[in-house]
């Protein structure tokens, strides 16, 4: 039976979180895949409004199964403290599971995380400084410490000990820091292993024998597209591996590629980006910059600043160069666009159809961040509609500049926009199809 992927089409906080909300209605696996608590999920639903960075957002309906899968990295004392959270608001995580073989965010990590970054002068990424990087560096250095090593106390001692002589000598021969105390963090996090168990389970088994069962598995993708580490905008990406991209929902949860038969990308009306990097349609001044990053045309309390580290959003033109090469690379088949709210001040709104580099007009990601940044887009300029839509719910009730909007990003993508959100409640969203093309709204 279907996967189901969710992802970013651009630079992350394109508002999957309550995309996958509305799609784990009728899945009955919700699982994280990618990342780690460097991403952030704002979900606002009938009990308030969550945070989550580590947990699916698929915990608020009780009655599946919610799953932390082999392809993420988690920082325990951060997922700890999610599901003490989420108790102490009423949230149920009985169902939640964590994966064997996801890797640990180790204590070294976050400190490598920021150490590196002042290193790295020019090159500084403008990471969230949450360790997640680092951690799937050792992933991939094969020095990485898994959730089950954390539970069999000899083999971690063993294994921490080990893995800490190194991490002690690059701390102090390399980047002149303290060195971290064994026992200490021994303790420590065979505690949080302990607090961990009840959750940790075979999830690879589980999805498999879930999916031999016809049921649906909704894979939440985390950050977007031009952030992955292969495809996007190297080197200002993440570090997760498996992608971020859809394809990497099946090695990040254990199924094979033919069990994704969805792919929903969601857009955002227009393009924001933390951290550093290019950014050809941002916005660097002026009111326009203001009625973006603040969300003044639309709904309160939409404002962009990150969910993990509360840093200002840079915001900008819808890209319709990037968005086409992320759809396709994604094989996006439905898009969420969400967002459209917040344009609702503007008097016209511009969106990239092509850049021109070096004289020439090209529709295709630049091969360098350096070509990247020189290339100027060439935009389309759409009038805006002047009235609130957040209290819309209906495609024809739109104004027709919003729908012509819709229909030029649709255009662009080449894939149907089957929903619309107009605001951060989980009601205010304009859906005209399910994820199979089935007409919801005519
Ligand atoms: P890292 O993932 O912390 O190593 O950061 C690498 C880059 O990805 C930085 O530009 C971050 O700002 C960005 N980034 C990481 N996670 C997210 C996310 O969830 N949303 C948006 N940007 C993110
Ligand atoms: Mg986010």
């Amino acid at each position: 039976m279907p996967a189901v992927v969710v992802i970013g089409g651009q630079w992350g906080d394109e508002g999957k979180g309550r995309v996958v909300d509305f799609h784990s209605g009728y899945c009955s696996v919700i699982a994280r895949y990618s990342a780690g608590n460097n991403a952030g999920h704002t979900i606002i639903n009938d009990r308030g409004k969550f945070a989550l960075h580590l947990v699916p957002a698929g915990i608020f309906r009780g009655e599946k199964a919610c799953i932390i899968g082999n392809g993420v990295v988690i920082d325990p004392e951060k997922l700890i403290a999610e599901i003490a959270m989420l108790t102490e608001r009423g949230v149920s995580t009985a169902r939640l599971m964590i994966s064997e073989h996801a890797h640990v965010i180790m204590p070294w990590h976050p400190i490598i995380d920021r150490a590196e970054e002042k290193l790295k002068g020019d090159l500084a990424i403008g990471t969230t400084g949450t360790g997640t990087g680092p951690a799937f560096y050792d992933k991939v250095a094969r020095i990485g410490i898994r959730v089950a090593d954390l539970l069999d106390k000899g083999f971690f001692e063993w294994k921490l000990r080990s893995a800490l002589e190194y991490k002690n000598r690059v701390l102090q021969d390399l980047y002149q820091l303290p060195p971290l105390d064994f026992d200490e963090i021994f303790a420590k996090y065979t505690e949080f292993g302990e607090r961990m168990r009840p959750y940790v389970a075979d999830t690879i088994a589980y999805v498999q024998e879930a999916d031999e069962r016809g049921e649906y598995i909704l894979l939440e993708g985390a950050q977007g597209t031009l952030l992955d580490l292969d495809t996007g905008t190297y080197p200002y990406v993440t570090s997760s591996v498996p992608a971020s991209v859809a394809a990497g929902g099946a090695i990040g949860i254990g199924l094979g590629p033919t069990a994704i038969q969805r792919v929903v990308g969601v857009y955002k009306s227009y393009q924001t980006r933390v951290g550093n990097g290019p950014m050809p349609t941002e916005i660097t001044s002026g009111d326009e910059m203001v009625m973006l990053r603040e969300g003044t045309g639309g709904a309160a309390g939409t404002a962009e600043y990150g969910t993990t580290t509360g840093r200002a959003r840079r915001v900008g033109w819808f890209d319709g160069v990037l968005a086409r090469y992320t759809a396709r690379l994604n094989g996006v088949t439905s898009v969420a666009l969400t967002r459209l709210d917040s344009l609702s001040a503007l008097e016209s709104i511009k969106v990239c159809v092509a850049y021109e580099l070096d004289d020439q007009r090209i529709t295709t990601l630049p091969p360098t961040v350096n070509a990247m940044n020189r290339a100027k887009p060439i935009y389309e300029e759409l009038p805006g509609w002047g009235q609130d839509v957040t209290h819309v719910r209906h495609l024809g009730d739109l104004p027709t500049e919003a729908r012509q909007y819709v229909r030029r990003i649709e255009q662009i993508l080449g894939v149907p926009v089957d929903m619309i959100s107009v605001g951060p409640e989980r009601h205010q969203a304009i859906v005209t199809r399910d994820v199979f093309g089935a007409s919801i709204e005519p």
